[in-house]
């Protein structure tokens, strides 16, 4: 059977390095970031897309810098919008399926309880609209696509909360063996989410793409916690004894606002018998158990 040849775009990023580190060798696939092709460059990304003539393409590439986004809009919607309907619309040329992956910026975090792929979106950030333009190009161009919104990603590569609490823990007990004062590490306790390992989306990815499902999907880990809540569980997992101290938005004031709620429910992975997300406490203790700093 002819192996399935995946384009991954935003290969250098946090998500597209463990695309390409860990999707299974039954796949062929290459990668490219903004180095050597800037997704904003219709004809750059068609022309490249015709010469690899992909299966699938998935599109890890994005401005996710969401407090630059606020005052880089034009950026934002250059990248995350027009670059995704360039990338959708050169999948639509070749007859690849796209893969597009959205977040929980798309609501505006005031919900009772995780959204659904029914509940409306209704974002407060210049990257929660760019990413949405992002999915609404991507349902107009295509036939053939899935976009799995996720959310509180964090794994090996990149920046990400759980690596920052790892770097703030050990300058804490650097601070305490050098005899000096231990300030806590305050962290948000009012703010709610999925933390979402990388390993555990590109297999979701793999799951989607085998069983061809197409449309909007919701994609995160299952079980919900605050940050000041991730916070003492990477701590406990990666055996650390840190001070933490829980603290409220408004002492970390954010150029763009950050959801209070920003669970998602996988309803519609679940009702086709294909979520395969985890805990995100048993997948946050593999990480912890297996990451090297
Ligand atoms: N991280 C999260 O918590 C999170 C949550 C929800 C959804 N998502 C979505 O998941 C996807 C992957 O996120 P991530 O955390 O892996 O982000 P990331 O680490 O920022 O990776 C994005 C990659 O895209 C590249 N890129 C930026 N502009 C580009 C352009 N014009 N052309 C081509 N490539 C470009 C970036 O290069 P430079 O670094 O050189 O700019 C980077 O390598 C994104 O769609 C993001 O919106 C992420």
């Amino acid at each position: 059977m002819k192996c399935s040849k995946i384009l991954v775009t935003g290969s250098r990023g946090q998500l597209g390095r463990d695309l390409m580190d860990h999707l299974p060798r039954t796949f062929d696939v290459v990668g490219f970031d903004v180095d050597t092709i800037d997704i904003t460059n219709i004809d750059a990304v068609a022309a490249h897309v015709k010469r690899v003539q992909p299966d699938v393409v998935i599109h890890a590439a994005a401005f996710t810098d969401v407090d630059g986004c606020e005052t880089q809009e034009e950026t934002a919607m250059a990248v995350n919008s027009e670059g995704t309907r360039n990338v959708a619309a050169a999948c639509h040329d070749c007859g690849a399926r796209l893969i597009y992956y959205s977040t929980d910026y798309v609501f505006d975090g005031q919900a009772e309880e995780a959204y659904t792929e029914d509940d409306l979106p209704n974002p407060q950030t210049v990257y929660g609209r760019s990413k949405l333009a992002g999915e609404r190009a991507v349902a107009a161009a295509l036939e053939e696509y899935a976009i799995m919104r996720i959310s509180w990603v964090y794994g090996e590569h990149g920046t990400n909360f759980v690596k920052t609490m790892l770097k703030l823990g050990r300058a804490q007990r650097q601070s305490a063996a050098d005899g000096k004062t231990v300030d806590p590490i305050k962290v948000v306790n009012d703010q709610v989410g999925n933390p979402t390992w990388t390993r555990d989306v590109v297999r979701q990815t793999v799951t989607v793409i085998d069983r061809r499902l197409t449309g909007l999907f919701h994609a995160t880990a299952e079980g919900i916690c605050s940050w000041y809540q991730l916070a003492r569980d990477t701590f406990e997992f990666r055996r650390m004894n840190a001070v933490v101290e829980p603290c409220s938005s408004d002492e970390f004031p954010r150029r763009a606002v950050r959801p209070a709620l920003s669970a998602l429910e996988n309803a519609r992975l679940k009702a086709a018998g294909a979520n395969d997300m985890r805990d995100y406490r048993v997948a946050l203790k593999e990480f912890c158990d297996d990451y090297e700093e």
